[in-house]
């Protein structure tokens, strides 16, 4: 018997992106789909690809908690930051389980919640009971969870490429730099003159340097890897593709430590994990290659010429960094296998 899941959210680029892999999915069927503005539309309506399958009329409604509580076994809410935290409380209290694509619960602490994203947390008492979602580093505690903070995208692609070395302490944690770029749709879908093709295509830009929100986000999973407070540069970057983030890390050599003791840690760390692919020397990561899947593809560079370990990650933001991400996240909450109904092969071309 297939899971009743719901959401929030589903005209957004991660509800798009939720809907292809759910149309696929074994043990989760989509029963409940909601926007404010196409409320009463069957989801055939917004998304033609639908046409013909089990999903094209289903009825898009209004969020209303209390109904996706009642209908749902677990939603995703796929919402901006600050409209997620009341309703993943108001879901998780009448007994569902909800997975937050949005940054509400995704930092322990309040006031560095409250501090860079400008919003006051109401539901902060739920702060220590929400998981981070990365499956990598917290499956067993994903599997207890009855709410999960999904992570950010660019916090995906930065994380799973230090962790290990940080570790392991292969790497100082001092003068980190993560040099992230990202394709247009990790903007979301409302309109803006930013993200207009004719201010995205043909160009390329950095953006809010030094003070992304997910700065904090990266800083606090990175530093519970060092086992010591982290303060790093975290710079980003608008790409001209639709999706897609290739991140670029810097960091300083530990004394001594050498190219063949830091790929062997990563091949350690990432025994058995099936959606980080550790490439082999010599070839280096491409967004192209990652593209609708759930993979994050890491490659190392040691320097010793300036005595640097250069690690390079790509995932697909809408995917590894969102839905597919989510997804796994639910499989694991309902005692699914992590990796069923996720997309392992690149979209082409
Ligand atoms: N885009 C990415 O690559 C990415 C990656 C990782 C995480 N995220 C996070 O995932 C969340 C969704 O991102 P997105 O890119 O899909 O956003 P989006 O394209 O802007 O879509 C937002 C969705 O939320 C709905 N919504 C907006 N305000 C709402 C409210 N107050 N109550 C209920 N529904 C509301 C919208 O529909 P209606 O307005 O019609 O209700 C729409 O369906 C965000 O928190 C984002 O930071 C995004």
């Amino acid at each position: 018997m297939a899971y009743r899941v719901g959401l929030v959210g589903v005209t957004g680029y991660t509800g798009m992106e939720l809907t292809r892999i759910l149309l696929g999915h074994p043990d989760l069927r989509l029963t409940q789909v909601t926007s404010r503005k196409e409320a009463g539309q069957p989801l055939q309506k917004i998304y033609p690809f639908l046409q013909g399958t089990e999903l094209g009329e289903l009825e898009i409604t209004v969020p209303d908690s209390a109904f996706l509580a009642a209908n749902c076994d677990l939603v995703f809410l796929a919402v901006p930051h600050g409209t997620a935290m009341e309703m993943a409380a108001e879901l998780r209290d009448k007994g569902a389980r909800v997975v937050d694509l949005s940054a509400d619960f995704r930092l322990r602490d309040r006031e560095v919640y409250e501090s860079w994203y400008g919003v006051t947390h109401t539901r902060a008492g739920l702060l220590p009971e929400a998981v981070y979602g990365l499956p990598e580093l917290y499956a067993d505690r994903i599997a207890q969870a009855s709410l999960v903070a999904n992570p950010g995208c660019y916090p995906t692609s930065s994380i799973l490429a230090l962790y290990p070395a940080l570790q392991a302490g292969l790497i100082s944690a001092e003068d980190l730099v993560i040099d992230s770029k990202s394709g247009t749709s990790g903007a979301g879908r409302k309109a803006g003159v930013g993200t207009l093709f004719c201010e995205v295509s043909d160009t390329f830009r950095a953006y809010n340097l030094t003070k992304h929100r997910h700065t904090p986000e990266i800083e606090q999973e990175l530093g519970l890897a060092a086992g010591r407070d982290i303060r790093l540069s975290f710079n980003t970057h608008l790409l001209p593709i639709n999706r897609g983030i290739l991140t670029t890390a810097y960091a300083k050599l530990a004394p001594g430590a050498g190219a063949d003791e830091i790929r062997a840690c990563y091949e350690r760390f990432y025994a058995g994990k099936r959606w980080v692919r550790l490439l082999p020397a010599g070839t280096l990561p491409e967004t192209r290659w990652v593209r609708g899947t759930n993979f994050c593809d890491i490659g190392l560079i040691t320097d010793p010429r300036t005595d640097r370990l250069i690690v390079v990650s790509a995932i697909d933001n809408l995917c590894r960094g969102a839905s597919g991400q989510a997804v796994a996240n639910a499989n694991i909450m309902l005692g699914l296998g992590e990796d069923v109904g996720l997309p392992r092969a690149a979209l082409m071309p």
